[in-house]
């Protein structure tokens, strides 16, 4: 086959991921209980099981999963020949855009990644402003490979480590005084990582906040955006971070393994390239991401999940998500023997919420609840360790939940709260 027999239209449309998805105003503007149940019925999830842990990574829906599944195919076919000849650099340049427009940054400040680990390791570890005697502050509530990566950078530099403990019962006022007295408490503190949607209780720190704090101190921050990217209505820049990690296969329903980092341009020179890398200039945000062969099929995909992403709306879907949480939050908060780690105050929840039964504090004994609330009642959650006051029970609705599925999570838990 030589250049001339490929049908050039389609390729162009696939190179960027861009075949027409069907018109369809299935996912414009949500509103209605209605609305919600038809898009509920476009994602194929599994009906023998409840599944309340969307927090690991989101469902695609209906549409997207095709595109995915076409992009697989087409990939299989075309090969390298695609990847050579357009998707490896018109491609990803035209997703790299789109994320842009997404996103609310310019896109030379963006790199696409593989998701939200990559994203921060390269970030962390490639941090250059770090000397020997700093500080680099993280919190108990901190994803576990992003508490190590910040470890190990300290201590490639001497530099030492300050634990915040994020306390409970929390709430944004808490939050911000709790990373107030540690920045006062460590004046040397250069580098600070900020979880913004926590994956442990589902509490929203207030970054914004806390990253004002932090650079009237000549404090740098990189925010852990895993969570809340595609839950919460926001853009980039409503951070006010300089460093910003995120994956587009949790919240925004891209395929897993696709992700990007933010780099705000001012700021570039004080991440180093990732390992060493030459195939970008140092004056490139793309040289501090080195994936190797990705799969390039997930990322072909993200501009459907953007598109389905959008066409519902981040107000709308964090409305929707919200809404689910405290169909059950609000049956069992008053139970005795329950405590809710996660707040009801506006903006201090999305749909991850988290619970503990009192006493029940170790992982294991959370483990077995969750054992039992799969085995039992068919309820799937998943057991979160690290908060101050012990394990707890993370339950995270999706936008294929229907408050019948929530109902059986209500009537387990007040089943166990007596047991
Ligand atoms: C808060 C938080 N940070 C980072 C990650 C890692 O994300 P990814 O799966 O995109 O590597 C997760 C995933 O669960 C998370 O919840």
């Amino acid at each position: 086959m030589n250049a001339h027999q490929v049908n050039r239209r389609k390729l162009l449309g696939a190179a960027a991921g861009l075949t027409a998805l069907a018109a369809t105003d299935l996912y414009a503007a949500p509103s209605s209980a209605a609305d919600w149940e038809r898009i509920a019925q476009s994602y194929d999830v599994a009906s023998d099981f409840v599944n309340l842990e969307n927090g690991y990574y989101g469902i695609m829906a209906r549409p997207v999963a095709e595109e995915f599944k076409r992009n697989i195919d087409y990939l299989n076919r075309y090969s390298s020949f695609h990847l050579r000849r357009q998707f490896d650099q018109a491609g990803m340049e035209q997703i790299r855009a789109q994320l842009a427009l997404h996103t609310g940054v310019a896109a030379e400040e963006l790199a696409i990644t593989r998701g939200a680990t990559e994203s921060l390791q390269n970030l962390i570890s490639n941090y250059r402003l770090l000397k020997r005697g700093d500080t680099i502050m993280y919190c108990n509530l901190d994803y576990d490979a992003m508490q190590y990566a910040m470890n190990a950078l300290a201590q490639r530099h001497g530099a030492k480590v300050a634990l915040v403990q994020i306390p409970e019962p929390v709430s944004r006022q808490a939050a911000i005084d709790v990373y107030e007295k540690a920045l006062r408490q460590h004046p040397r503190t250069r580098l600070l990582l900020l979880t913004h949607l926590n994956h442990r209780t589902g509490f929203v720190l207030p970054v914004a906040d806390i990253v004002k704090l932090a650079k009237s101190r000549g404090v740098d921050v990189i925010v852990d955006v895993a969570q809340s990217w595609g839950q919460l209505d926001f853009k980039l820049p409503d951070l006010g971070a300089d460093f910003i990690g995120a994956n587009l296969h949790k919240w925004v329903g891209a395929p897993l393994g696709t992700g990007f980092l933010y780099i705000r341009k001012e700021r570039l020179a004080d991440i180093g390239v990732e390992r060493g890398d030459e195939d970008f200039a140092v004056t490139d945000t793309r040289s501090r991401v080195h994936s190797g062969t990705v799969n390039a099929a997930a990322l072909m995909t993200i501009p459907a999940a953007l598109k389905l992403h959008e066409e519902i709306g981040l107000a709308n879907r964090g409305r929707r998500l919200r809404e689910l949480r405290d169909y059950w939050v609000h049956q069992v908060r008053d139970l005795p023997s329950i405590q809710v780690l996660t707040p009801d105050d506006a903006g201090t929840y999305g749909a991850v919420t988290s619970f503990r039964v009192r006493g029940h504090t170790t992982p294991e004994a959370n483990v077995a609840l969750v054992n039992r609330l799969v085995e039992q009642y068919g309820v799937f959650t998943v057991m979160r360790k690290g908060p101050v006051g012990g394990a707890c029970i993370r339950v995270t609705p999706g936008l294929f939940t229907r408050t019948a599925d929530l109902d059986k999570l209500v009537a387990a838990i007040r089943e166990l709260a007596v047991a």
